[in-house]
């Protein structure tokens, strides 16, 4: 895929700091002195990453993923064809980063009501991302499949995640009750040396695996095979995902803060959370988006909410992520936003084209707070909606910043996903926190395993069998 530079410069998402400055905010907002104090330490983490880019020791292989060689692109577009010649549904089985990724990238670029359009406007299979087990949830989706028809792609970095392998035995048992062979149904996106998936794919007669390669991690797997092969099938530009990664990385390639977006982005949140700025709220204003704010979530949260520094002293860091949706949570949240507690950074998700345009009818009905609309757009109403909302925020002192795409396509997409990596990796460095481990979830597997009686598990059991509510504090 060829674009011109040009072409390039177009799509380039932005960051607009304005809003987090002491300029539009006063003493509320951050100095060009406190961004200059943070310099060095920026040039450091830019290095830092420089320097381990693409070590999978270092899980920085996700760096690697925009330059990926077009043998393993074509082999996903190979599989794509093929799925979409062959089955009505596809459907995502995994959970967090090999789930969220998925969910993003369909939302963002298929049409929002995919699934119920008719097969020749879809012109790709029904779409489905299970990412719980929730039984309820099971079901029904079960109650909507064809088996027969229908393609599953068991996404699982680890291959050991209690959730994706109770759906797999699920599955697998439905598909041979119905006689069907599940190695013809199943695709599986795992590590390709070290995963229990491997050990399934031979015993289910040799299902096709694809790749999650050594040194990426779940919520940077985005642009591996655990999102490009889902979004080939959806008909998704991957080739034009990955150049917009690219394009991003090329374009944050400068130590300097002030010319890196990304580093600039890590920055000022991270001077917010010296400042008690706990919480960080992702705010698309496209329901395209809604699901990024997700993504957002697991990877700011996952990666920096941490007890331990890289030098092993304790601390407790992370800034907790919220998701909120313009317009529709400006009549929910935004209360809160510009008058509570002094404890948020809000970053909108601005989108310059959208790429359909309803215009408002003017009916002309005599009415003052119904003819302003008349002859407008939805698309001018919402980005107004926007500008105001950011306006009404820096009225009140509070900090926030705009991230501008100029358009949601597979290019700019690309883009995003690897800006709020790079964001979060750099993060990582100013903090000092590991942004690749998650230590804090362990305890909650394992007691699970002990609960449903996993080898190994007995003493766990035993100490939570003696865990009874207090009879004092049940009312
Ligand atoms: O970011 C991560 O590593 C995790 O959130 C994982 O994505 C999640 O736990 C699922 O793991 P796996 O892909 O190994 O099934």
């Amino acid at each position: 895929m060829r674009m011109t530079q040009e072409a390039r410069r177009a799509l380039r998402i932005t960051l607009d700091y304005t809003n987090m400055t002491d300029k539009a905010l006063g003493e509320r907002g951050i100095s060009r002195e406190e961004l200059l104090a943070r310099k060095k330490l920026a040039a450091k983490a830019h290095e830092a990453l420089r320097r381990d880019r693409g070590k999978e020791e270092n899980f920085l292989g996700w760096t690697e993923l925009p330059y990926q060689s077009g043998e393993s692109v074509k082999e996903i577009l190979k599989s794509a064809r093929e799925i979409r010649k062959k089955f009505d549904s596809f459907v995502v089985l995994g959970i967090g980063g090999s789930a969220l990724g998925p969910m993003t990238a369909f939302q963002a670029l298929c049409h929002l009501h995919h699934n119920e359009l008719p097969k020749a406007k879809r012109k790709a299979p029904r779409f489905y991302v299970e990412d719980n087990v929730d039984p309820v949830r099971m079901k029904d989706l079960l109650d909507v499949l064809d088996l027969k028809k229908t393609c599953f792609n068991v996404i699982s970095k680890s291959g050991a995640t209690s959730e994706t392998l109770a759906q797999l035995l699920l599955i697998t048992a439905l598909l041979k009750e119905a006689g069907e062979k599940p190695k013809e149904h199943f695709i599986f996106t795992t590590d390709p040396e070290k995963s229990d998936l491997l050990e399934l794919s031979k015993k289910l007669g040799g299902v096709k695996c694809f790749p999650i390669p050594r040194g990426v991690g779940g919520r940077f797997s985005e642009l591996s095979a655990v999102g490009l092969l889902p979004a080939a099938v959806l008909g998704i530009d991957i080739k034009a995902l990955l150049l917009g990664a690219a394009d991003m990385d090329k374009h944050c390639k400068s130590g300097d803060l002030f010319k890196n977006p990304a580093l600039m982005g890590a920055v000022l949140q991270t001077i917010a959370m010296g400042k008690g700025k706990n919480i960080s709220v992702l705010m698309p204003y496209s329901d395209n988006l809604r699901c990024f704010a997700d993504w957002y979530a697991q990877l700011w949260a996952e990666s920096l909410g941490k007890n331990m520094t890289l030098d092993k002293r304790p601390c407790h860091l992370g800034q907790t992520p919220v998701k909120a949706v313009g317009a529709t949570d400006q009549h929910s949240q935004l209360q809160l936003y510009t008058e509570g507690p002094f404890d948020k950074v809000v970053t909108f998700l601005s989108v310059g084209n959208y790429r359909k345009s309803v215009p408002i009818p003017d009916l002309r009905t005599g009415l003052l707070n119904v003819d302003f609309l008349g002859g407008h757009s939805l698309e001018e109403l919402i980005a107004a909606e926007n500008r105001a909302t950011a306006h009404a925020l820096k009225e009140a002192g509070r900090l926030n910043a705009t991230v501008r795409i100029p358009e949601i396509n597979a290019f700019t997409l690309g883009e995003l996903f690897y800006f709020f990596e790079l964001m979060t990796a750099y993060a990582g460095y100013l903090l000092n926190v590991n942004a690749y481990d998650q230590p804090g979830v362990e305890a909650g597997k394992k007691a699970t395993f002990a609960l449903l009686g996993k080898k190994g598990y007995g003493q766990l059991l035993k100490e939570l069998d003696g865990e009874k509510p207090d009879p004092g504090c049940v009312i």
